[in-house]
């Protein structure tokens, strides 16, 4: 070892990735694949969004606005936010990290959701607090009551997901109700709302914690319905003065112009992400009625995928659906074995999917 880290960056588990489309060619030698391990959109962005991606290539030789005016803007009109109450990240990967940044100081207690998105223990441990991880509720929602008995006077942030990754369950209305009026004004609560896109039914008033001033940071992002992965464009919104905080901190050029362009053509395209969530919810439901006809238990999904029990190791199934030419998320790496998450495409690609997952498991069931 030339230097030793950090103690704390020493005990990090790098992050584990849904296998990429190459890995995935290399491992199964098939050049067939679809990839359905990462929750991204098999719809893909708004030709308007990808139209004005091309033409941000033309400046790409000049640094890119801090905070571009008209996109905050317009993000703030649609959401009922003033501008001052918004900020951008490179991706909400970075929002969540920042807000751990600004706002943790070592030794402080970070409490969190197990299993679920990685992020929150990783922003933790990197800004020097004690990763504080509770158990989800056996729907698979974060269990807010056992989250609110774990809160000690050294608890500074709290970070939730809803709907959670891997199982997909929201947090219902009256159980987030409860924690606001419970959790003490001395903690921050992250809520990573990343597929909130993606719920029916009545949602949790996340927005209006916000607005009425309370310490929640609501995080989304474009990287699911909106298509935009690779771009890395995620937002929050929190009180004015959270915002000025996390702006101390974030990278000044976190979205690049190519990110803004795009996520600013995406607002416009209404009626594209209108379609592309009906059909993604039509497809959620086929996939829910075909997993219950194999009689797969599965999790009640709010998002853009679904988890259901494998009667065989989750890796093992994950290996044989990639010779079938797919690659799905064993979700092990979460702490949750024997499962496998798959994220929502157009019914034709879940019909083959289908029946590939039944040809592996009738082969690995005999
Ligand atoms: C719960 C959750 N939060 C955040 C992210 C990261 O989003 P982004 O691509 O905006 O960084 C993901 C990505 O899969 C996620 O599942």
């Amino acid at each position: 070892m030339i230097i030793d880290p950090r103690p704390e960056v020493a005990a990090m588990s790098p992050y584990t990735p849904g296998m990429s489309l190459s890995e995935a060619r290399r491992d199964s030698g098939r050049q067939q694949m679809i990839k359905l391990a990462s929750n991204e959109s098999l719809w893909g962005p708004s030709p308007h969004a990808l139209d004005a991606a091309r033409q941000a290539l033309d400046s790409i030789s000049y640094y890119p606005m801090v905070q571009e005016p008209e996109f905050i803007q317009a993000l703030a009109g649609r959401h009922g936010f003033s501008a001052d109450q918004l900020t951008v990240g490179n991706g909400a990967d970075e929002i969540l990290r920042v807000v751990a940044a600004a706002y943790v100081r070592c030794g402080d207690e970070v409490i969190y959701p197990t299993p679920s998105f990685s992020a929150y223990r990783h922003s933790a441990l990197l800004a020097g607090a004690r990763p504080v991880a509770v158990d989800l509720a056996s729907n698979g929602a974060n269990d807010l009551d056992a989250m609110l008995r774990a809160i000690t006077p050294r608890t500074r942030l709290v970070y939730l997901c809803s709907p959670n990754n891997p199982t997909g369950t929201a947090i219902a209305p009256e159980d987030w109700t409860r924690y606001l009026s419970a959790v003490p004004s001395s903690v921050l609560t992250v809520v990573d709302a990343a597929y909130d896109e993606f719920c029916q039914g009545e949602r949790p008033a996340f927005a209006a914690a916000v607005r009425s001033g309370r310490p929640v940071v609501w995080v989304r992002t474009f990287s699911k319905l909106y298509g935009l992965a690779a771009l890395r464009v995620g937002w929050a919104a929190a009180p004015a003065e959270v915002i000025r905080n996390l702006l101390r901190v974030r990278e000044p050029f976190s979205v690049n112009s190519i990110g803004w362009a795009a996520a600013r053509a995406s607002l416009e395209d209404e009626t594209y992400f209108s379609r592309v969530l009906q059909e993604t919810l039509e497809a959620r439901q086929f996939l829910v009625g075909q997993l219950d006809a194999m009689g797969l238990r599965r999790y009640r999904s709010e998002a853009n995928f679904m988890t259901f029990a494998v009667p065989v190791a989750d890796a093992d199934v994950a290996r044989q659906l990639r010779q079938h030419g797919f690659v799905v998320r064993p979700t092990s790496s979460f702490g949750l074995a024997g499962h496998i998450r798959v994220t929502v495409a157009p019914v034709p690609v879940l019909q083959a999917f289908l029946s590939a997952l039944a040809a592996v498991l009738n082969q690995g069931m005999k």
